[in-house]
């Protein structure tokens, strides 16, 4: 009996897990303030342990600016981000300097996403997801909750 209800509440909430993304409850305000000013606070799932660390890495020339972080915020996103990365076999390779958006994951769960998107001046960059997804900022990534119409299929 208690496989049973083990079972559906697994099957119920599988399908769900993928569009629902938002930041963990222990996100430390200094990474919503640093990592959220210039583009979404990215969901930390969406990148490696080691992809992350390089990221941080690298702020000081960070895309062309210097996101820059110090002293005691720097730990606390380093740390936060470590608690809550995703599995570096599932995302696949992120280049280098990573990018969520080279990911195999990333590529797979928008393959069907026609090329002209991508490019539309109200998107502009694959990096800015809210373009695409107007819940981002609360984690939804639904398909039935998209920003441009047409965009599926
Ligand atoms: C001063 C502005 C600025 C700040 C602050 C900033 N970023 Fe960025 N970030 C950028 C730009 C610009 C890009 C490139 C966006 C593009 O390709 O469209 C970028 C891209 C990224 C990407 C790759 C996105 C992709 O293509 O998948 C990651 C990951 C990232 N930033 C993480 C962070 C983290 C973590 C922080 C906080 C420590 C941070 N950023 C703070 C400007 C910033
Ligand atoms: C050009 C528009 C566009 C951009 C930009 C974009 N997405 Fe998407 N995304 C889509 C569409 C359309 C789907 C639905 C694809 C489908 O169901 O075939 C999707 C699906 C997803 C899914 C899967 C949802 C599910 O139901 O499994 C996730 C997660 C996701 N996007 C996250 C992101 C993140 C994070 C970013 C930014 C780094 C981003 N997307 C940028 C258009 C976009």
């Amino acid at each position: 009996m208690k496989t049973a209800i083990l079972a559906l509440l697994l099957g119920l909430s599988l399908p769900a897990l993928a569009d629902r993304m938002p930041l963990p409850a222990d996100t430390p305000a200094s990474y919503k303030a640093e990592c959220g000013s210039c583009h979404l606070a990215f969901p930390p799932a969406l990148l490696s342990a080691g992809d992350w660390q390089r990221t941080l890495a690298g702020l000081k020339s960070h895309f062309g600016t210097d996101a820059s972080v110090e002293g005691r915020n720097s730990q606390e996103i380093a740390a936060f981000l470590r608690r809550h990365a995703g599995d570096a076999g599932r995302l696949g390779s992120a280049g280098d300097p990573p990018r969520i958006t080279q990911t195999a994951r990333f590529s797979h769960k928008h393959r069907e996403v026609p090329a002209r998107f991508w490019s539309d001046p109200r998107v502009k960059t694959a990096a800015n997801c809210e373009g695409c997804h107007r819940g981002a900022a609360e984690g939804r990534y639904s398909e039935h909750d998209l920003a441009i119409p047409g965009l599926h299929g």
